[in-house]
């Protein structure tokens, strides 16, 4: 029923590492409709929120929108999960979302469809060595991605999600802070460069973004000159470089619809694809390259850990309890703090969180 895939990830610090996920399969048409029906039953009786990121199942991200959940970016699934009267919160997508969402909400009861879903940055930045790194730079403010343990986030002084972090960086570098970065070296580089700040950065990477192309992507932006190319920070310089904008998943989804262009070049997981989607039925979305030169395609652009949620899990977490994310209550509450600062930062600096390098007229055709 499910196929199990492994996954190598690279570390600074572990060197190579082998992990695995377990993908379910897709359920036949009748088992798919009574699941939705039992799910939607359980969420109400259960008295339970679904907050969904994009990248997972469309039949999850259904399930959200219909019953008063969520599908958002990480930063908007923070938000949105510690705003809720519901005693439980459900996250669809992988660990540190579940993780945060218990810091914010440490009274509330927080499932997860699938416990074992993680991330490459998380996997590549374990907490001792994190922070054996920290003491080696006292003199730097300790800027991390959300996509790290709760561990990691308790060391930090500011947590960031994709964004976020371009403006919360640029306010430091103002404030004259020198940073340390960590994990993800490409979006850390990409803000190195639009701010000048100046940065140290740890070398993790998601195995997902890390492997869209650049030289294939410009040939098929040749192949279709009038497209608009949407790119996530997650993904190389040259990849980035290439882009109309560059943002998170909720700025990719805006840019999609602000704009007036009728083709898309999308660099991120394929999982966004229902999103541009459902809220652009007339524009065309392409897929942005992973395959070609030096192309190992350990992911295809879809997360495999993302893609560990589906509507079975999600039905045997709120029946059973399974699923739920413990947290040591003074880990979460020193984890808390960073994310705080964020969730104030851009509360206070609403509508400055605009996506990096817009093109001039973008919108305008
Ligand atoms: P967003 O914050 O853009 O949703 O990204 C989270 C993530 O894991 C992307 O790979
Ligand atoms: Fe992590 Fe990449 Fe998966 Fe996002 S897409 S959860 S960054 S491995």
């Amino acid at each position: 029923m499910n196929q199990t895939i492994s996954i190598q990830v690279e570390s600074p610090v572990c060197g190579t590492q082998e992990a695995w996920a377990s993908v379910p399969d897709e359920p036949a048409a009748d088992e798919r409709a009574g699941l939705m029906e039992r799910c939607r039953g359980l969420l109400a009786e259960r008295d339970a929120v679904l907050v969904a990121h994009y990248y997972v199942h469309p039949d999850l991200q259904d399930l959200a929108q219909q019953t008063g959940g969520l599908v958002a970016d990480s930063l908007e699934m923070a938000r949105f999960g510690a705003a809720q009267k519901a005693s439980t919160l459900v996250v669809a997508g992988v660990r540190f979302m579940g993780e945060t969402a218990k810091m914010l909400s440490p009274d509330k009861r927080v499932l997860m469809p699938e416990l074992d879903a993680t991330c490459s940055l998380d996997l590549g930045c374990p907490a001792p060595e994190f922070a054996a790194w920290c003491d080696a730079h006292p003199d730097r403010t300790v800027v991390v991605y959300a996509n790290t343990s709760a561990a990691v986030k308790a060391r930090a002084d500011w947590v960031v999600t994709s964004s976020c972090a371009l403006d919360i960086v640029s306010d430091l570098h103002r404030q004259g802070r020198k940073i340390l970065w960590a994990p993800d070296r490409h979006l850390g580089g990409y803000i190195q460069r639009e701010t000048g700040a100046d940065m140290l950065l740890w070398q993790g990477a998601c195995i997902v973004h890390e492997e869209f192309k650049a030289l294939e992507l410009e040939l098929l932006r040749e192949q279709y000159p009038g497209a608009l190319v949407l790119v996530h920070p997650e993904s190389p310089a040259g990849v980035i470089a290439l882009a109309d904008v560059v943002g998170s998943t909720s700025q990719i989804l805006k840019a999609a619809r602000e704009s007036d262009r009728s083709t898309i070049i999308v660099a991120t997981d394929t999982g966004m694809f229902h999103a541009l989607q459902q809220q652009n039925p007339h524009k065309r979305f392409i897929a942005a390259p992973t395959a070609g030169n030096g192309a190992t395609c350990k992911s295809c652009a879809h997360c495999p850990w993302m893609a560990m949620n589906g509507l079975r899990s999600l039905e045997h977490a709120l029946l059973s309890g399974s699923g739920e994310i413990l947290l040591d209550r003074e880990l979460g509450a020193r984890a808390r703090r960073s994310v705080q600062r964020m969730l104030d930062f851009t509360a206070s600096h609403k509508g400055a969180q605009a996506p990096g390098s817009l093109v001039p007229g973008l919108g305008a055709a």
